[in-house]
């Protein structure tokens, strides 16, 4: 291309004598990464076009010859034979150049009233908006998968820890519906950033708003969208809805790393809690014995990363003045990492769990051998009129005397409990029996099993909501 031919190609050859720096052209340009938003613009733009030829800005025919030259370079993006150009910058500018190579005059009025600020805003907005409800989706599944295993083990008895020491019996299936609820946090947490995305920007211009008589509602309207933005400069600065997107995935990749940190040492030898599918392990290429719990422990991994593109967001936007700024071009790739990272995590984590087996006799053996039924004995004093910090104190002095002994609260005498208390009488092996221990807990929210079957009818109802 001649000096002049690439001045002429680029869309504001106009002001400039000279096209630009190659090198400064491939520093700037954001297709090989914003041409995912191929969709949205494309969407963007036939409302866009629509709206004018309503507003008798441009005519009907041209907007005709713009819609349908929008849809075959829609289809050809889709087929694959479609050339993403560096020199075009980015995907708004690819496609412009193209259908106006394509359709001719009428490609050069597509872009009347509006500039590519409030363009890549909307875009941006339609894919956070599209991608929020595929992650939820997303959430949904693995949701149902837990609640499935949580059913399926109903009864397992596991020890509960704090500190990461055995604190109290809980069932295997209470501790799984805790990261339920979780998740429906997360995906209640995905409808705010939804409501947020869902103003449109479009009708903005470059900041200041548009000269021509447009119809912003009939845009929203063709769009769906909910709301719109009363004020420009807000419409085109906002990046609350990206920032708000990287933080729920934030905390719904902590929430998964905190589930593969126990999925991790709950497959270990020194556990042996669960095992996971060969399908979903891998071995070591030096060590014949080992089965490795590679899928948590990348979830785990890739946590950092998805923390990094809100970190980095959160650094973009602050100081930034209104309105735009080509600083706002940034908010692209640690977002669409962040979209792949969290749907790859939800999508492979719903395969671990379903097909993760329970070994409920190591689980009951970790409760039997230990003292996490050593509060229910202090509470069964107390049920006898004894002081709680008097039972505490009893039931610490028996513990002691136990592991003095090498033994367990229920291998003691009944002589022997009653040389601490004589409020001890027979019942006392079955108080701390495990099954009584956890159904005994049958407060709101505890871990008995009338409980956790209080839990699964709110999580089948939560499940059954059409959002
Ligand atoms: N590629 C740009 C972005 O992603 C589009 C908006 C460009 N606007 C501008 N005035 N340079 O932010």
């Amino acid at each position: 291309m001649s000096e002049n031919e690439k001045k002429s190609a680029s869309l504001w050859g106009g002001r400039f004598e000279k096209s630009t720096d190659e090198m400064i052209n491939e520093f700037q340009a954001s297709i090989n990464f914003d041409k995912r938003l191929y969709r949205e613009d494309i969407e963007g733009s036939i409302a866009h076009a629509k709206m004018l030829a309503k507003c008798e800005i441009i005519s009907g025919d041209d907007a005709e010859k713009i819609i349908a030259g929008l849809k075959k370079i829609l289809a050809k993006i889709e087929a694959g034979d479609f050339e993403f150009k560096i020199e075009l910058e980015d995907i708004h500018m690819n496609i412009e150049k193209i259908l106006t190579d394509d359709i001719g005059e009428a490609g050069g009025r597509l872009h009347t009233a509006r500039s590519r600020n409030d363009q890549v805003a909307l875009d941006m907005h339609l894919h956070v908006r599209r991608q929020v409800e595929e992650v939820q989706k997303l959430i949904r599944d693995l949701q149902k998968n837990l609640l499935a295993a949580a059913k399926k083990n109903l009864g397992v008895i596991c020890p509960g820890y704090t500190h990461l020491q055995r604190a109290q019996p809980i069932l295997f299936s209470h501790h799984l519906m805790a990261y339920f609820f979780m998740l429906q946090r997360d995906f209640d947490r995905f409808a705010g950033v939804f409501a947020r995305a869902d103003i449109m920007p479009l009708g903005a211009g470059a900041l200041a708003g548009t000269t021509f008589p447009i119809d912003r509602k009939f845009v929203a309207d063709e769009l769906n969208f909910g709301e719109i933005y009363l004020n420009s400069l807000d419409a085109v600065s906002d990046r609350d809805y990206i920032m708000e997107f990287l933080s729920a995935a934030s905390i719904l990749m902590i929430h998964l790393s905190r589930l593969s940190e126990e999925i991790i040492f709950w497959c270990s030898r020194e556990f042996n809690f669960v095992e996971l599918d060969d399908a979903h392990c891998t071995g070591s290429s030096m060590m014949p014995q080992k089965k490795n719990p590679d899928v948590p422990e990348l979830v785990r991994g890739k946590t950092g990363r998805v923390i990094g593109h809100l970190t980095a967001m959160l650094t973009t936007v602050k100081s930034l003045p209104l309105a735009y700024n080509k600083d706002l071009q940034e908010d692209k790739e640690g977002l669409f990492d962040a979209i792949d990272t969290i749907k790859f995590s939800l999508a492979v984590y719903a395969q671990i769990i379903s097909g993760m087996k329970v070994k409920s006799e190591n689980m009951r053996r970790a409760v039997e051998e230990d003292f996490s039924n050593a509060t229910d004995l202090a509470d069964y004093l107390v049920k006898k009129g004894v002081p709680f910090r008097h039972a505490h104190e009893i039931s610490g002095k028996l513990v002691h005397h136990c592991i003095e002994r090498g033994i367990y609260l229920k291998d003691l005498s009944l002589d022997e409990f009653k040389n601490f208390s004589d409020k001890f009488d027979a019942e006392i092996y079955d108080a701390i029996k495990p099954e009584t221990c956890v159904n005994n807990r049958n407060s709101l929210g505890g871990t008995s099993q009338k409980s956790v079957e209080l839990q699964f009818e709110k999580a089948d109802a939560i499940l059954k909501e059409k959002k």
